[in-house]
C-alpha cells in the first residue's frame, strides 16, 4: 500500500511528502496554473514545476520568472533543472534555493532532441563521471534538499540505472526517482517497474516509482512490487486530475470516488477560468491539449474535442465548453 509520508531531508533540513506522491514535472503542463489546480484538489504530496534551463536561469531572470513563479500555496514545491555544465548547474542552484524552494530536481531522463543535443536530459547517461561533478557541485552549492530524476540508460544494453542510483547516493542526493523506461524507449512499451525495485534495493535514501500509473491501484502495485517509498504520477494527472485524492482514498478506505459527468464539467470550467485569469499566450494551446486529455475516454469526448480544438479565441472555448456540458447535463 502507498506509504503516508515519506521524507527527504539533508542537513537538517526535512521535507516531509503527506502522503507519499508527487506530481511529475510535465513541460508545458505543470505550470503554477495546473500546479495550484491539483494542490486544491488535494492529496499530493510534492509538486515539482516543469524543467527549467541551468543555462537560461543564470543568464535571465525572465527565465526565472517565466519557468519557476510559484504560489505560497503550491507548497511543498521543488524546482526542476537541466543543463550539463556543473558549474552552471550549482549558479542556478544557488537562485533556486534563494527563490524558497523546497528542494531541487535535477532532470536526467528528457528525452527531447532540444535537450539532449545541448547533453541534457537523458544524454548524460552516456557519461556518468560527468554527472557524478554535476552532482558534487550542486551538492556543495545549497542546503536544500536534492533529488534527482532519471531514465534507466540510453537503451537497453546501456542499463545505468543501478550504478547511477548508488553515486547519487554517495554525492549526497537526498532521494531518487526513476521513470523505468530508457531513452530510446521514449513513451513506447511498457515501464519495467523491476528496474525500480533494483535501485530501491541499492540505496538507503527515498525512491519513488515513475511510469505508467493511471489508477489508485497501480499504485498500490507498484509500491508491492518494488518497495518504493512513493509514487509519481505524469500523464495521469492531465486525463485524471482527481488521481491523487483517489490514491489517498483509497490508501485509507480501498476505495475511492469516481467523478460524475458534472464534477467534470465544473472542474474543466475551474481549470479554464484559472488560466484565463493569467493573460498569456500560450493559454489557447493549453486549453485544447487540456481537452484533449481530459476528454479521453470520456463517452461523447470526442465532440467536446472538436468543438475545443475549432475555437479561435479563449472566450469561445469557454463557452463551447459550457454549451457541450449544459447539454450532457440536461436530464433526457
Ligand atoms: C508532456 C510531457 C512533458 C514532460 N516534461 C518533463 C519535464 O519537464 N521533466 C521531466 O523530468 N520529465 C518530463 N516528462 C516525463 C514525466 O515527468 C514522466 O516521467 C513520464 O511521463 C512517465 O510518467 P507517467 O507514465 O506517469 O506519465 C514529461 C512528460 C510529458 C508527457
Amino acid at each position: 500500500m502507498l506509504p503516508a509520508v515519506a521524507t527527504i531531508h539533508h542537513a537538517g533540513r526535512r521535507l516531509e511528502l503527506t502522503p507519499a506522491t508527487l506530481l511529475a514535472p510535465m513541460s508545458g503542463v505543470t505550470d503554477t496554473v495546473f500546479r495550484r489546480f491539483i494542490r486544491d484538489l488535494g492529496g499530493c504530496g510534492l509538486i515539482m514545476t516543469e524543467f527549467t534551463s541551468a543555462d537560461g536561469l543564470v543568464r535571465s531572470e525572465k527565465v526565472a520568472r517565466r519557468y519557476l513563479s510559484f504560489a505560497e500555496e503550491e507548497r511543498p514545491i521543488a524546482a526542476q533543472l537541466f543543463g550539463s555544465d556543473p558549474e552552471i548547474l550549482a549558479e542556478a542552484a544557488q537562485v533556486v534555493e534563494r527563490m524558497g524552494f523546497d528542494s531541487i530536481d535535477l532532470n536526467l531522463g528528457c528525452p527531447a532532441k532540444k535537450v539532449v543535443k545541448c547533453n541534457g536530459g537523458s544524454g548524460l547517461l552516456r557519461d556518468l563521471p560527468l554527472l557524478g561533478r554535476m552532482f558534487d557541485r550542486i551538492r556543495s552549492a545549497v542546503t536544500l534538499p536534492f533529488t534527482v530524476k532519471f531514465r534507466a540508460g540510453w537503451d537497453e544494453k546501456q542499463l545505468v540505472h543501478v550504478e547511477l542510483a548508488r553515486m547519487a547516493e554517495a554525492a549526497g542526493v537526498n532521494g531518487l526517482a526513476l521513470h523505468a523506461r530508457t531513452r530510446e524507449q521514449g513513451y513506447s512499451g511498457q515501464a519495467q517497474w523491476h528496474w525500480i525495485a533494483e535501485v530501491k534495493q541499492a540505496v538507503k535514501i527515498p525512491v519513488f516509482g515513475n511510469g505508467d500509473v493511471r489508477t489508485p491501484e497501480d499504485a498500490a502495485a507498484l509500491v508491492a512490487a518494488t518497495g518504493c517509498d512513493g509514487v509519481m504520477i505524469g500523464r495521469a494527472a492531465a486525463s485524471n486530475p482527481w488521481i491523487f485524492r483517489q490514491m489517498e482514498a483509497y490508501r485509507l478506505t480501498g476505495a475511492y470516488p469516481l467523478p460524475t459527468a458534472a464534477d467534470r464539467a465544473q472542474l474543466m470550467t475551474n481549470y479554464f477560468n484559472r488560466l484565463v485569469a493569467l493573460p498569456n499566450p500560450g493559454n489557447l494551446g493549453k486549453m485544447k491539449q487540456f481537452a484533449t486529455w481530459f476528454t479521453h475516454g470520456l463517452e461523447a469526448g470526442g465532440g467536446l474535442r472538436k468543438a475545443v480544438y475549432e475555437a479561435h479565441t479563449e472566450d469561445e472555448v469557454m463557452a463551447r465548453v459550457d454549451a457541450f456540458f449544459a447539454s450532457e447535463l440536461t436530464p433526457v
